[in-house]
């Protein structure tokens, strides 16, 4: 199923092979008594992030900043509310002052930035809140964190798609030209290059860390891997762009977790290190496989969950192929995935088939209206949950 899928070598971050986060002990002993300001948390991978850090650095206090948009889902961080070393504001970073002052007020030593519109189709259709959050809001961040007595780190979580399409052959590296498709990566490319200017010009320490897709629990089911996952299970068409054979390098979520502490706390001022799992796969092999996962857990035959397969009109500038390579970051900082590709999607089937009270509290007005935009014209319906 992945074509390449590379013996990866034996560093020292994570420690284990569990899959829960375990970091090393002179990191975590770095990181006691600091203040870590995380924007997005209420979405997929920061909330991943913050599942894993918070129970793991006790004394260390995290704050949740996130506008909680149709793409949150507060309810995964129940988990967190009762430690005493995490809690939460409501806030938009469109607005200048009020992430000023949420900044000012609690001083953080660290901030990762995750916050963003993060849809590329959403980005196809309506491009404004892109620019507004990802450009804009990334911009008010930073002139809160270079306002603060003492500025912090400022970690930017960004994604591989800055990068463009490669073709059949090739990697991205750190040095690859920006070359953005859509307008969601467009608009990351600006983030990241007013971050870069801010270390240049203001000295701020910062970290940008270019990711490839990521899949895993708590994905808000517009993307490729949960969507497959639901509408397998209920019966309804799954919509593949063109042929199915762009690629990806997926990276389960708990491993970009891992990756960005690694980054942090091993990594430079002001570098970018790449993270990818090494595990690239066609959209049609992903969808195959998610099919087989869902009939054998749901006892249906699998080759009629796979006769849901819709091959759809494309999506325009749909990037052929992303490939990571995480030399870098592997070597600089001693980071390396845990989950294989094929683990990976086993675990996430598993999951959402199990949280059916998480996959319903999805199905909000928002994302009806999203689906029935996006899929009614391709398929003559919309995919709606
Ligand atoms: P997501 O869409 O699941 O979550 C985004 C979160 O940001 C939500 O909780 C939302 O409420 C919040 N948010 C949006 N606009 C906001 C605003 N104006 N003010 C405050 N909060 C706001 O996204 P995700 O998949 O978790 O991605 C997180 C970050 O990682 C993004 O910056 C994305 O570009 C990057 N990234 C994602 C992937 C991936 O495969 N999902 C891969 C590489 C990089
Ligand atoms: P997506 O999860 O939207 O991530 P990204 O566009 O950031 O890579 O899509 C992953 C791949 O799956 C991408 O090549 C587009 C494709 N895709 C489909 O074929 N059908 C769909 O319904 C969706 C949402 C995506």
């Amino acid at each position: 199923m992945p074509r390449r899928v590379s013996s990866l070598d034996n560093q020292d971050w994570p420690v284990g092979s569990s899959a829960r986060l375990r970091l090393p002990e002179d990191v975590k002993e770095s990181l006691k008594g600091r203040r870590v300001l995380v924007t997005g948390g209420s979405g997929f991978i920061g909330a991943n992030f913050l599942l894993e850090s918070v129970p793991e650095l006790p004394e260390t206090s995290f704050r949740n900043l996130d506008a909680l948009t149709y793409a949150a889902h507060p309810d995964s961080l129940i988990p967190l509310a009762a430690l005493p070393n995490y809690s939460f504001v409501r806030a938009d970073l469109r607005e200048r002052e009020r992430t000023q002052e949420i900044v000012r007020e609690f001083a953080p030593d660290i901030i990762f930035h995750f916050a963003a519109e993060s849809h590329v189709d959403r980005s196809i259709a309506a491009p404004a809140a892109f620019i507004e959050t990802n450009v804009l809001g990334t911009f008010h961040l930073l002139e809160a964190a270079r306002g603060l007595a003492k500025t912090p780190v400022f970690h930017h979580v960004s994604t591989d798609e800055v990068y463009g399409s490669l073709g059949e052959e090739g990697y991205f590296v750190e040095t690859t030209p920006y070359d953005p498709s859509s307008p969601y990566s467009a608009s990351k490319a600006s983030s990241d290059h007013l971050v870069r200017a801010y270390a240049r010009t203001y000295g701020l320490r910062t970290r940008i860390t270019n990711c490839s897709n990521n899949y895993g629990p708590y994905q808000f089911p517009e993307k490729l891997i949960p969507l497959m996952i639901l509408n397998a299970r209920d019966g309804r068409e799954l919509p593949v762009y063109g042929q199915g054979t762009n690629v990806r390098d997926w990276l389960f979520v708990t491993d970009h977790v891992s990756a960005l502490w690694a980054a942090l706390s091993r990594g430079r001022d002001g570098e970018t290190y790449n993270i990818g799992g090494n595990a690239e796969a066609r959209n049609i092999d992903i969808v195959q496989s998610i099919c087989d996962l869902v009939a054998q857990a749901t006892e249906q035959d699998p080759a009629k969950v796979r006769s849901l397969i819709r091959f759809v009109p494309d999506r325009p500038g749909h990037d052929l192929r992303y490939a990571i390579d995480a030399t870098k970051i592997r070597t600089e900082c001693g980071w390396r995935p845990t989950e294989s590709l094929k683990t990976g999607l086993e675990r996430t089937v598993r999951w959402y088939l199990a949280h059916d009270a998480w996959v319903k509290a999805c199905s909000h007005q928002d994302h009806k209206a999203w689906l029935e935009k996006n899929y009614q014209a391709r398929i003559g319906s919309g995919a709606s949950l």
